[in-house]
């Protein structure tokens, strides 16, 4: 391996997470893992430097601190201790230091003078042990990997395909409710650019026929998620001697579903409810990385800029900006307004400085005039949000001047609509999404 690590062990702080991307931020790659780990489990993970210790108000589990077994502390790996006093030995640090720079200074100090670790995590050594990790997981099997276009699948393919080439299929599930241009750029960048592997099957049809006359949105929610999964599992079983299933498993997936104060880490996988007969091997190379990692991963591999730095978009695609029940003539209503506001944000320099921007098309309609003559046609509302963790979210002061140029091309490019309107609600009291 190319990587020296030091390891972070979880005793309930929620800091951890942040000690872990400040060292990654020196150079030297971090990973968490639960309290109780063995030291010979410590001793096999590949690189490790030295061991920190977090401690914090979280570590009481059903009434009692916990804390790593007398083995690990004495394991010969420099420990750190922060707000942790159950650790003789151990360099302490018992408060948490007072700012960023604090922060910064105490880990460059120990990571690099204590334990001697070197600056050597960069994305070409990832992806270089990566490749080695996968090929000697997978050997000479096949795994399969459901290509939604997204910034974590597109990444981990392009990932796979240089590890193991033909021996990666994927399989891209167009569900008929994805943006304009959605599926030929998956088709062009990894079957054609790539030279992938590439089922693409186009289930629209299946899609829309599902969701005919269902207006309730969790209903609409749950045909998109079981008919994606139908899908998926009728083209796997069609293929033959697939053992392993990649995904696009990300780090805060692993973080956020908990270590050993909550729940167990890596006990998290769901394999988007496959059913239990298709039993595969899970190959998560991604799974050690934060968003913006993945991202650089991802150019590094040479991926296309729109491809890595797209904006957030929902599993149920465009079906939940199409209100109520949709109908094929306003999805296209949704489909086409969302590229032009696409592609105005893109020619404003919206694109980059926005988090996430789209149109809805509820299921309604109201008077207007066009060519001198009475029409009634819907609506075409925008939204353009900034957030941190989609939690709460602001709206994004689009200049009046886009706005005109964006409500002039809806209203006369956009069959079926006679108007458009411009939603300023904050998140709370309004949702991003409108369904
Ligand atoms: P809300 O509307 O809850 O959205 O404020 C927060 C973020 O989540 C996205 N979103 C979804 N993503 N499946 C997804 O994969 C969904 O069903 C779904 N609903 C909302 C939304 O686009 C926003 O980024």
């Amino acid at each position: 391996m190319k990587q020296d690590m030091i390891v972070i062990l979880d005793l309930g702080s929620e800091e951890s997470t942040l000690i872990a991307r400040e060292i990654r931020a020196l150079g030297v790659y971090s990973e968490i893992y639960p309290h109780d780990i063995s030291a010979q489990q410590l001793k096999e993970l590949p690189g490790v430097k030295g061991v920190i210790l977090n401690g914090g108000p979280n570590n009481i589990v059903d009434g009692e601190a916990i804390a790593p077994s007398d083995e690990v502390l004495q394991s010969g790996f420099p420990v750190l201790a922060v707000d942790f006093d159950g650790a003789p030995g151990a360099r302490h640090l018992n408060k948490w230091p007072a700012s960023e720079e604090m922060l910064r200074e105490v880990l460059r100090g120990f990571v690099f003078d204590e334990c001697k670790a070197e600056a050597n995590w960069n994305m070409p050594n990832f992806i270089a042990d990566q490749i080695e990790l996968v090929r000697r997981q997978v050997g000479d099997k096949k795994v399969l990997l459901a290509l939604s276009g997204g910034v974590d699948s597109s990444v981990v393919a392009a990932l796979l395909l240089k590890a193991i080439g033909d021996q990666l299929v994927c399989v891209h599930v167009n569900h008929g409710l994805l943006r304009k241009g959605e599926p030929e750029q998956v088709v062009q960048v990894f079957r054609h650019n790539l030279g992938a592997n590439l089922i693409y099957v186009d289930a629209s049809d299946r899609f829309l026929s599902k969701l005919e006359n269902v207006a309730d949105p969790e209903q609409k929610r749950k045909i998109i998620g079981a008919e994606f999964i139908r899908v998926f599992e009728e083209e796997a079983r069609k293929l033959e001697g697939i053992d392993f299933l990649a995904q696009g498993t990300i780090y805060p997936d692993i973080v956020e579903s908990g270590t050993k104060t909550n729940k167990v880490v890596k006990s998290h996988h769901n394999v988007g409810g496959l059913p239990e007969d298709l039993q595969f091997e899970l190959v998560e190379p991604l799974r050690q990385l934060f968003k913006d990692e993945v991202r650089a991963c991802g150019v590094e591999l040479g991926l296309p800029d729109d491809m890595v730095y797209r904006q957030p978009f929902p599993g149920p695609g465009l079906g939940v900006r199409c209100l109520g029940a949709i109908t094929r003539d306003r999805l296209e209503a949704v489909r086409e307004s969302d590229a032009i506001l696409r592609e105005e944000f893109h020619k404003a320099g919206l694109d980059k400085k926005v988090w996430q921007y789209f149109t809805i098309v509820p299921d309604m309609k109201s008077v207007g005039v066009k060519d001198n003559a009475r029409c009634v046609e819907w609506p075409v509302i925008l939204r353009a949000v900034n957030t941190v963790d989609a939690m709460t979210a602001t709206i994004e002061e689009i200049p009046y001047e886009v706005l005109h140029t964006v409500t002039r091309r809806i209203i006369t490019e956009v069959p079926g609509v006679n108007r458009v309107c411009y939603d300023i609600t904050p998140k709370p009291s309004g949702t991003i999404e409108w369904e």
